[in-house]
């Protein structure tokens, strides 16, 4: 079954709604922050919250003051905290779109609205990151930082995380605020840690047990962090029992590490077009991820490379061909197939659905993408 299917009425409405949240009296700003909008991305984020918040509907909930009670519906009037005569009025549109009005939905509309909220700050990350790792294509097309410049993709990146924050406010729950609030900080916090390939920075590194653990919470900051806890708040909005939050967040965390591990592997296996950004781009970053971790441990000589960041004439080409001679790229498959394995799992206790089977097929999905 496609988990697409399971969602795909919702998911419709996804991009105009995301639009909508985006717009700006600004031309300029209002063309920059919707740029990653115009081509479609895999949208794993808010297919993911949209498929939990169906899942956990079906579970246990508490009875909590307020469940399903925020005003992510209520039409904002001129008492609203944007008023009508500036830029921002634009915003006031999202709270009249198609998409909400469906009421016999088991999905709630606050919930559709933190699918949006996620796939908001999947994509300003990307607009930083595309900065930060000088990118020069994403999807399929320039990147922003190219197509803009540096300083308007920053900005918008800017833009996008206040134009989530003020959705999020809107939700008018504080442990779903403070939930994506913290992935906010925990994606800064994985991309500083990113900026060392190792807990210690030494010239020549050990191998040791913690250098994956290292890569390991990095990986969960920069990439899992997101999905987990959005995840999580879908189960959280939807006013789920305390057991069904945490396995939710489970679900999330344990794929959301798979998802990065084999990102990290497609990164050496496969090519700028087929990706629709640059292949390769991890060694030619410095960065030592999972399949050259696993290289390197049997293959003590990458130590030098690692701790000079590949910086060396043909230190990226020798490393690339050290891992793709090593067992490094299998064992990474087999560490993301335990994550995936552990996802399955922590859900297993919902009752069954379309949405528990499309949040399965989510799992194979990751290890056998592309792109
Ligand atoms: C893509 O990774 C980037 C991320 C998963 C997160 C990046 C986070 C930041 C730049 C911190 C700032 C965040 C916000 C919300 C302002 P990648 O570079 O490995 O993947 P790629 O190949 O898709 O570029
Ligand atoms: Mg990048
Ligand atoms: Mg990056």
């Amino acid at each position: 079954m496609d988990p697409f299917q399971t969602v795909a009425r919702e998911m419709k409405f996804l991009t105009g709604n995301i639009r909508s949240l985006l717009g700006s009296g600004h031309p300029t700003l209002d063309t920059v922050a919707k740029y990653y909008t115009q081509s479609e991305g895999k949208y794993v984020r808010p297919m993911l919250v949209l498929l939990m918040s169906r899942a956990t509907a079906l579970t246990p909930k508490i009875a909590r003051a307020g469940c399903g009670s925020n005003s992510v519906d209520a039409p904002i009037t001129s008492s609203s905290t944007l008023s009508d005569d500036n830029p921002d009025a634009s915003i006031s549109h999202i709270a009249h779109d198609t998409a909400y009005t469906s009421a016999d939905s088991d999905i709630l509309p606050s919930q559709r609205r933190l699918a949006e909220i996620t796939e908001l700050i999947h994509t300003a990350s990307l607009l930083h990151d595309d900065v930060i790792d000088h990118s020069v294509a994403r999807r399929s097309a320039p990147s922003a930082n190219i197509e803009f410049g540096n300083k308007m993709a920053v900005l918008a990146g800017d833009f996008l995380l206040g134009r989530a924050s003020v959705a999020l406010a809107r939700l008018r729950d504080p442990e779903v605020t403070e939930l994506l609030a913290t992935v906010i900080a925990n994606l800064v916090e994985g991309e500083f840690m990113q900026l060392k390939n190792t807990a210690r920075d030494e010239k020549n590194p050990v191998w040791t047990e913690d250098t994956v653990t290292y890569y390991l919470q990095k990986t969960y900051l920069k990439s899992a962090s997101l999905i987990s806890k959005s995840c999580r708040a879908a189960a959280v909005l939807g006013g789920s029992t305390p057991e069904v939050v945490e396995a939710s967040y489970q679900y999330g965390k344990n794929l959301g590490m798979a998802f990065q591990l084999v990102d990290d592997m497609l990164d050496y296996t496969i090519s700028s077009e087929e990706l629709g950004k640059p292949g390769g781009a991890d060694l030619e970053l410095g960065l030592a991820t999972a399949p050259l971790l696993f290289a390197w441990k049997d293959n003590k000589t990458l130590g030098k490379l690692v701790g000079r960041k590949f910086g060396e004439k043909g230190d990226a080409q020798k490393a690339r061909e050290i891992v793709l001679a090593s067992t490094g790229l299998q064992q990474t498959r087999v560490l993301a197939q335990d994550y995936v394995d552990k996802a399955i799992e922590a859900i297993s206790p919902f009752p069954d659905s379309d949405a528990k089977n499309g949040l399965i097929e989510m799992c194979t999905k990751v290890l056998r993408r592309r792109k």
